[in-house]
Parts: structure tokens; C-alpha cells; sequence
């Protein structure tokens, strides 16, 4: 019984781990504001002066809250020690909620990121954030071409919202899964003991005749 229940979250703790194990991955957690101007994201931006790549918007497709793209970056230098800074808009979020934005990002393709999130000026009671990413190319090759021009990185955004505040939602199927894995396990468990249980019945009631 100790060791089904040991294979079963052995199983889950394996399961836990398994998304972070194909990629590298830099993230930033932030609640929305409730209202505007107000909370704790301090960097206000004019989001139109800014190279936007492309949205994120969960009141649109609250399902596909991922974006693949390449990513520019640079090679730090001392004017630019975050490399090159690409902007996603996060539209329609809701107010007062805990977001987490994610980059992942194939270690076949050394870089660094820095993510923050930012209010436009222009926010009006909706709540669309910029999320910044500061990419810069962390390898070294004796090919001077890409020491001279980094190829673009190419990368998953992922926007996911927390729910109750604890739990990001990508997470909940995984979740599920635990908690069921967990009830299989004592149901077997409970299983083995009664069988086990009957034996040594059976046993003692032989002895005894
Ligand atoms: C934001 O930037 C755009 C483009 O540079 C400019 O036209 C606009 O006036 C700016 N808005 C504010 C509020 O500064
Ligand atoms: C350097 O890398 C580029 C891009 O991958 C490639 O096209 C080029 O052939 C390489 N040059 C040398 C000298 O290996």
C-alpha cells in the first residue's frame, strides 16, 4: 500500500515538473489595478510610441492565451544592458485580478528576457496593459556573423490568470489530475488493506480450526 501510494505521487510530482523541463522560462506576476491610475505598476507608458508585436486578450479568446512570435534581440551593451525591448498588449483584463505573463524559450536558443508590465497613459476605466520583454542573446560562437547579428528568438507568450489569487488556470488541468490521481491512490490503498485484511482473517480463522 506504502508503495502504490509512493508510485502515485511519484507519478505526480514527475507530472508537476514536466512543463518546465523541455524549456526555459522568465515570468512576471502582476494585478491589475482596479482603478485607474491607481495599484502598483508605477511605469506609465504612451503605449502608441511603442513597436507593439501583437495582444494578448482573455475577454476575446479566453482560451488561446498564448502567443508564438520571434523576438529581436542584442547582445548587451552599456547604453542597452537589456538588449532590445519588444511590447504585447494585454487587453481586457479584469480589474483587480492576478495575472501571470510567461516567456518559455527553447535552451537550444541561449537569451536572457526581463518581463515587466506597465499602464498606457491613456487608460480609461478598461484595463489593457503593455507586458515589456527585454531580450538579449547569452551564447558565445566564433561565427562572427551571429556575433554581429543575433538571430531572432523565437518564443511563447503566455498570459494566464490566477484563480481565487493562487492558482494560475494552465495549471488546472494538471491540478485535477492530482487530486484524482490522489483519490485513485487511497481508494486502492483501501483496497489492499481490506484484501490484505481478509488474508490474515483467513489466516488466523485456519490457525484457530
Ligand atoms: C503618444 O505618442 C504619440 C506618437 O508619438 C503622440 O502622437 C501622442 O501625442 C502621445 N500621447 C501622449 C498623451 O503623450
Ligand atoms: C554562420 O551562421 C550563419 C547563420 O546560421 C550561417 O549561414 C553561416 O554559414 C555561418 N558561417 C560560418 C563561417 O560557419
Amino acid at each position: 500500500m506504502v508503495g502504490l501510494d509512493a508510485f502515485f505521487f511519484f507519478f505526480t510530482w514527475l507530472l508537476l515538473w514536466a512543463p518546465s523541463a523541455k524549456a526555459n522560462t522568465e515570468k512576471v506576476i502582476f494585478s491589475v489595478p482596479d482603478a485607474p491610475s491607481g495599484g502598483a505598476l508605477e511605469n506609465v507608458i504612451n503605449g502608441s510610441e511603442f513597436n507593439v508585436i501583437g495582444q494578448l486578450s482573455p475577454a476575446e479568446s479566453p482560451e488561446k492565451l498564448l502567443l508564438r512570435i520571434e523576438l529581436p534581440r542584442e547582445f548587451p551593451t552599456e547604453s542597452a544592458p537589456h538588449g532590445v525591448d519588444s511590447w504585447v498588449l494585454l487587453k481586457g483584463l479584469k480589474p483587480g485580478a492576478r495575472y501571470e505573463a510567461r516567456v518559455c524559450w527553447a535552451a537550444t536558443t541561449p537569451s536572457d528576457f526581463w518581463l515587466s508590465v506597465h499602464s498606457p497613459l491613456d487608460n480609461g476605466p478598461g484595463s489593457d496593459l503593455y507586458l515589456k520583454i527585454s531580450a538579449i542573446a547569452s551564447y558565445y560562437t566564433t561565427n562572427t556573423t551571429l556575433m554581429n547579428n543575433p538571430e531572432p528568438v523565437l518564443v511563447d507568450i503566455i498570459l494566464d490568470e490566477y484563480l481565487l489569487g493562487i492558482l494560475p488556470r494552465s495549471l488546472l488541468n494538471v491540478g485535477l489530475f492530482v487530486v484524482v490521481m490522489a483519490g485513485v491512490a487511497w481508494y486502492a490503498g483501501f483496497q489492499v488493506i481490506r484484501w490484505l485484511d481478509g488474508i490474515t482473517r483467513k489466516g488466523l480463522k485456519d490457525k484457530v480450526t
